[in-house]
């Protein structure tokens, strides 16, 4: 059971995945801590969405990619009330041939995505010891599992998140916080929104997209009390894109 005054960090929450999760988390009765980067409408319609579900939803506004922002942000926060769930769902892509990369762009993908996870869980992650008990949820990718051409960038930053929830798991387990991994496939978000259908839908056996909603169920179990014994796991949500 989740108890009232519970708080689930939501990273990422404003758009797609994260705001699919922060309100599933809000319906399964947790106070929501959202962050986002700088879509602040995004994230007051979520917040707006939240409360009307009864729920409290505060709201945060940083680059994860900035430690000190990070700090600012959380670090006082989490001294007061320890955050029982940490789901961490920020993240962009910044696609090229790697012949063609430029620095920039391997460096922000890997500064959001990966730099970002030890950010904010740095930040937040002694207060959840203390408690003896909590959730981590890191949402990485299909790309970090299998590798994707035009995405190596994204893929590093992405399989770097599995092995840091692999290596963080063993660290927490004896905590009782469960660290776990979910990891989407193509998913109905504005991050797809140019991913070419015809030549993508082949590769998915169940010939379709996701919805941010199925993956949104999958964290959501594991921010409950049901999966007791699930820990460093990676969970595909994929359509069976990768088997
Ligand atoms: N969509 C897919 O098919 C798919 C597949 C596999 C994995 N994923 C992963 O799932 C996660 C969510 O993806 P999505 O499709 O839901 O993305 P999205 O719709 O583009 O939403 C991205 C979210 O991350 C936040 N964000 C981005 N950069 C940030 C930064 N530097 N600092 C703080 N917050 C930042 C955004 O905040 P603002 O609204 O303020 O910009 C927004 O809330 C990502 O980690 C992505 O890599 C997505």
């Amino acid at each position: 059971m989740i108890g009232p005054g519970e708080v689930a960090l939501v990273v990422g929450g404003s758009r797609g995945i994260g705001r699919a999760t922060a309100l599933r988390l809000a319906e399964s009765g947790y106070d929501i801590w959202l962050t986002y980067n700088s879509n602040h409408a995004a994230a007051g319609e979520v917040r707006s969405l939240i409360e009307a579900k009864g729920r409290a939803c505060e709201l945060f506004s940083f680059d994860v990619g900035n430690y000190e922002a990070v700090q600012a942000a959380l670090a006082e926060r989490v001294q007061v009330t320890a955050p029982y769930a940490v789901v961490f769902s920020a993240g962009i892509a910044r696609d090229n041939l790697l012949v063609w990369m430029s620095r920039e762009e391997w460096e922000t993908v890997i500064n959001t995505n990966l730099n970002g996870f030890y950010n904010v869980v740095h930040t937040v992650l002694f207060s959840m010891l203390s408690q003896k008990r909590g959730r981590i949820v890191l949402i990485s990718s299909v790309s970090g599992q299998t590798g994707h051409a035009g995405q190596v960038n994204y893929s590093a930053s992405k399989a770097g998140l599995i092995g840091a929830a692999k290596a963080l798991a063993r660290e927490v387990g004896r905590k009782n916080i469960l660290v776990n991994v979910v990891s989407p496939g193509v998913i109905e978000t504005e991050m797809t929104e140019d991913v070419p259908r015809d030549k993508v839908l082949p590769l998915i056996p169940q010939r379709r997209f996701g919805a941010p909603e199925e993956v949104a169920s999958v964290v959501n179990f594991l921010c409950t009390d049901d999966p007791s014994y699930i820990h460093g796991q990676v969970i595909g949500v994929n359509g069976g894109l990768a088997i």
